[in-house]
């Protein structure tokens, strides 16, 4: 095999309580990324999207992550790699790890599978340390995992894949730019114990939710009462969203990440679509353009397209 085409799902991270611990793919937006091998060393990037992204392989993330895993293989030929990106940067639905947990693992396939997904995992970080200054796994652990992941330690990378019931989510991306290394500067340093030990409770309810595949238990908690308060005035219609959203059945939702999408689960489609509609009228109303999405569980993650 000398050419392989994959789709990288878009990530929704922190999933309310879980900051920088829980994520999960996304059937859909997705990227694709083309690696063809060549015999002359080094990385050739051309994108066919409009973000203006930089093809130095050195600062864009995809070259970043890809020759952490050539280093690491003391590869001595090189790829050409084409990237349509439909995940817009800067969306907080996890484009910068669609492109380096996509890329790793493209190659390793394509190299006959000399890394574990753990060893993957690694030489993508390389790329999400360049996009946001800070290591975080939360998007990328799922994107090559695929599915629900917990973080149980960053460092490490001791990943846990966890079991969902089926669900639907409902993500709306309004078209205004969050940084994510700007969402994380404003992040209070101490907490106090008692939002501490409601967070707790709520990541432990939520993942048990998950694994006992109890809906209302996932609904109860799907809170986040530190990160929440206050990201979210960085976001125009949040409270509203919300609000509408829970009243039509969402089972509860928030901030994707460090914003600006939001997103929300619901048990079915039909539920879904009503949120759909009910976010966009709140940003109509504002007069901010958006993007939705109705969509469900990745549980593949990074996937050759065949
Ligand atoms: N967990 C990270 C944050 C994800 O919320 O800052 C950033 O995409």
């Amino acid at each position: 095999m000398q050419s392989i085409k994959v789709k990288s799902p878009a990530t929704l991270s922190n999933l309310c309580c879980g900051f920088d611990i829980l994520g999960i793919a996304l059937k859909e937006p997705f990227d694709i990324i083309e690696l063809t091998q060549r015999d002359q060393k080094g990385i050739n990037i051309q994108h066919l999207d409009d973000f203006s992204l930089p093809t130095d392989p050195a600062k864009n993330i995809a070259g970043v992550a890809l020759q952490s895993m050539l280093d690491a293989l003391n590869y001595t030929h090189g790829f050409d790699v084409i990237i349509e990106k439909k995940i817009k940067p800067g969306s907080g639905i996890g484009s910068s790890a669609a492109s380096a947990a996509g890329i790793v693992v493209a190659a390793n396939q394509l190299l006959g599978n000399p890394f574990n997904k753990k060893q993957l995992l690694s030489f993508a970080m390389e790329g999400e340390v360049l996009a946001s200054g800070s290591r975080h796994a939360d998007n990328l652990a799922p994107c090559v995992y695929g599915g629900l992941v917990l973080i149980r330690d960053t460092a490490s990378l001791d990943i846990i894949e966890i079991n969902t019931p089926p669900l639907f989510i409902t993500v709306i991306h309004p078209q205004i730019e969050i940084k994510t290394s700007f969402a994380r500067k404003i992040l209070p340093t101490e907490i106090p114990l008692r939002s501490a030990v409601t967070q707790w409770a709520n990541v432990a309810g939520l993942v048990t939710g998950f694994l006992q595949l109890d809906y209302a238990l996932i609904s109860r908690s799907l809170h986040d009462v530190i990160i929440e308060p206050v990201r979210s005035k960085l976001i125009p219609g949040f409270d509203d969203v919300k609000k509408k959203s829970i009243d039509v059945g969402a089972l509860g939702g928030g901030i994707s990440g460090s914003g600006p999408s939001l997103f929300m689960f619901s048990e079915n489609e039909k539920i879904a679509n009503q949120i759909e509609l009910e976010m966009k009228t709140v940003y109509n109303q504002l007069g901010i353009d958006y993007k939705t999405y109705v969509t469900t569980i990745s549980n593949k993650g990074v996937e050759e397209i065949i």
